[in-house]
């Protein structure tokens, strides 16, 4: 036999062993998994017969160097819709019941869990989910899943991503979660969440996108996150937040998206946030911010949003505006602002609705002369 085939023909072999593959125990879990679901609009589960879980089987995928189930898969609206669908319901969002069965725990090679935007899968997220060694995405937005995060969720130590989205999920943010050192994308955002924003939240150094808008978090805006130095967005709207602005966020390297509308934020805003390079997008509506806007825009300024509106902010409009490199959407109104409000662009581009609802500012676009 050619000595060089040999590396060949053991991956054929272990193809061949694995081939008919899928653990009876993990087959198990699986059919308990599909037990707990009803409804399925779309027949995913039909596909689920035989005794190869890894052939064939919608949704699931399995690790082809060692024949375990490694993927499950199941999207209410797929971009791909599966193929056996009958015509008419291709397209149609899919609609799916039923619970999380603990089961899946003992597909303990599990490295993805996908139950997105089926719309009605209730219960919670089984609390033996932190015991899977390896999992790495959890996704199960657009549901209607309920009950507490796990409180162990930071033993995941190689979780990527973790979107919970839209769901009914209360209690707190267990403690746990800022141990998850992997974690690049958190999306809690719309659930029903309360108490704080763990003070350490800073730890999570490889995430990028926290989300946690719409949702009822209280206390501060924690210090630490101004240290986050790969976080690029950052969503914490619509929640009961109190304090300041931290001014250590106009340091932070990639910050490009800061989402802090509908809060109970005070305090004055840091000219170091306004100065900040990266920074696109601004929403700070409906707080109570006070003191004045920083004037500190320059050419290095591109904003595509800032909204400041339903403030408390006095003095007058940042002359500096007009020397930025971009603002598209401006929102200053429902202010105590005063005084002309400057001319040139962008100033000459926006609408009356920037500028309404302020003490005693004049000039164009508000029809109120000086
Ligand atoms: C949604 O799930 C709940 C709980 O399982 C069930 O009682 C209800 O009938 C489901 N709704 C629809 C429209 O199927
Ligand atoms: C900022 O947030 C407010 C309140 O949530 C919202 O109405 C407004 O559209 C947002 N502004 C931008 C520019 O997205």
């Amino acid at each position: 036999m050619d000595l060089s085939l040999l590396p060949l023909t053991v991956f054929l072999l272990l193809l061949a062993t694995f081939a008919g593959a899928c653990p009876a125990s993990e087959r198990a879990a699986l059919l308990a998994f599909k037990a707990s679901m009803y409804d399925d609009t779309m027949g995913i589960f039909s596909t689920w017969t035989g005794s190869n879980c890894c052939s064939n089987w919608y949704g699931i995928s399995c690790d082809p160097t060692n024949g375990r189930v490694a993927d499950i898969t199941l999207r209410g609206e797929a971009e791909h819709p599966p193929v056996f669908l009958p015509s008419a319901q291709a397209g149609k969002p899919g609609f799916m019941s039923g619970t999380i069965s603990p089961e899946i725990c003992k597909i303990n090679r599990l490295t993805t869990l996908v139950l997105a935007d089926w719309k009605n899968i209730s219960g919670s997220i089984p609390s033996c989910i932190s015991e899977l060694p390896i999992l790495r995405i959890i996704d199960v937005v657009g549901n209607r899943i309920d009950g507490e995060l796990p409180e162990g969720i930071g033993k995941l130590k190689t979780m990527t991503v973790l979107n919970v989205a839209d769901n009914l999920i209360d209690g707190r943010i267990p403690k746990s979660l800022t141990e998850l050192s992997s974690l690049m994308h958190l999306d809690l955002s719309n659930n029903r969440l309360t108490g704080i924003i763990p003070s350490n939240f800073g730890n999570l150094r490889m995430l990028s996108r926290a989300l946690l808008g719409g949702n009822k978090l209280s206390g501060e805006i924690p210090k630490s996150i101004g240290s986050m130095y790969r976080l690029a967005d950052l969503d914490i709207s619509q929640n009961q937040i109190t304090g300041e602005v931290p001014s250590s966020f106009g340091s932070m390297r990639v910050l490009s998206s800061l989402y802090l509308d509908c809060n109970h934020i005070s305090g004055k805003l840091p000219s170091s946030l306004l100065k900040s390079r990266g920074l696109n997008i601004l929403n700070l509506s409906r707080n109570a911010v006070q003191g004045t806007i920083p004037d500190v825009f320059g050419p290095h300024s591109y904003f595509t949003a800032l909204d400041l509106s339903y403030n408390l902010f006095k003095g007058t409009v940042p002359k500096s505006i007009s020397t930025a490199a971009y603002i598209g959407h401006l929102d200053l109104s429902n202010n105590h602002l005063c005084g002309q409000i400057p001319h040139g662009a962008p100033f000459n581009h926006l609408e009356a609705s920037s500028f309404v609802g302020n003490d005693c500012l004049c000039g164009g676009p508000l029809t109120h002369k000086c």
